[in-house]
């Protein structure tokens, strides 16, 4: 049986459930901020240690303004109201990303971090524009500050994940298989799950059958 210490989710298809119900795209990012909260619970009753979550990718900008407001003024209520909980549930919290966002989400964000640093039962990634490719191209840079030779380790080290094991798995909702420019170096060896279910829909059922699925798989990492 596989340990499952990592798992990363691309959350996919909170714009289509709310078309689907015949509301705005924006009322599905607000039901899938429940299948978050719900994730976090089973992640922890299923003792996984790194829940990494895609949250707004760095192509993400190109989406009308109206949206991309919304889902940052979601990320911030959701802070405001939930941080102190989370904390307490002994939950750390780490942004994966470039952080170059407002002053005032760039503020909130540090206090959640700084808040919830020392915590050990569950570390949550939240990937906020976050772009593989430019997580590389960061990397690469801080590496070549020294003018070395790189490594396989210099490059994980440079990473917005260094210190942070590979997933273990994968799982992208919504019907979609694509990577999306999410952790293309992380994701080397991890098993893939697609989901049809658009996020909002997807359930603690849902989660724990993969997490079964994924506890029988063989890993060869290249052996046989
Ligand atoms: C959520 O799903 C992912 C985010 C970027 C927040 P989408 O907003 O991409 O939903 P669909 O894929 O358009 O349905
Ligand atoms: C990936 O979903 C990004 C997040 C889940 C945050 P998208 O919906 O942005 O992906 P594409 O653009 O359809 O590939
Ligand atoms: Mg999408």
């Amino acid at each position: 049986m596989n340990h499952i210490k990592h798992v990363a989710i691309i959350m996919d298809g909170n714009g289509r459930w709310g078309i689907k119900h015949k509301k705005s795209r924006n009322f599905g990012h607000k039901e899938g901020l429940k299948t978050v909260e719900k994730i976090i619970k089973s992640s922890i009753k299923n003792k996984i240690k790194y829940l990494t979550l895609f949250a707004f990718s760095t192509e993400n900008w190109k989406r009308p303004k109206k949206e991309v407001n919304f889902l940052f003024s979601l990320l911030e209520n959701f802070l405001l109201r939930k941080i102190s909980s989370l904390n307490k549930q002994n939950i750390k919290l780490k942004i994966i990303g470039k952080k170059n966002f407002s002053k005032k989400m760039h503020k909130l964000l540090d206090i959640s971090e700084k808040k919830t640093s020392k915590n050990n039962r569950l570390q949550i990634n939240l990937a906020l524009n976050y772009g593989s490719k430019s997580e590389l191209v960061h990397s690469f840079n801080e590496i070549n500050k020294d003018k070395k030779k790189i490594n396989e380790n210099d490059i994980s080290k440079h990473l917005y994940t260094q210190n942070i094991p590979d997933p273990d798995l994968l799982i992208r909702t919504g019907n979609t298989q694509r990577l999306s420019n999410f952790l293309l170096w992380q994701l080397a060896y991890s098993e893939i799950f697609f989901e049809k279910k658009l996020w909002p829909d997807f359930n603690e059922r849902d989660y724990k059958k993969i997490l079964e699925k994924f506890k029988k798989i063989k890993r060869n990492y290249g052996n046989i």
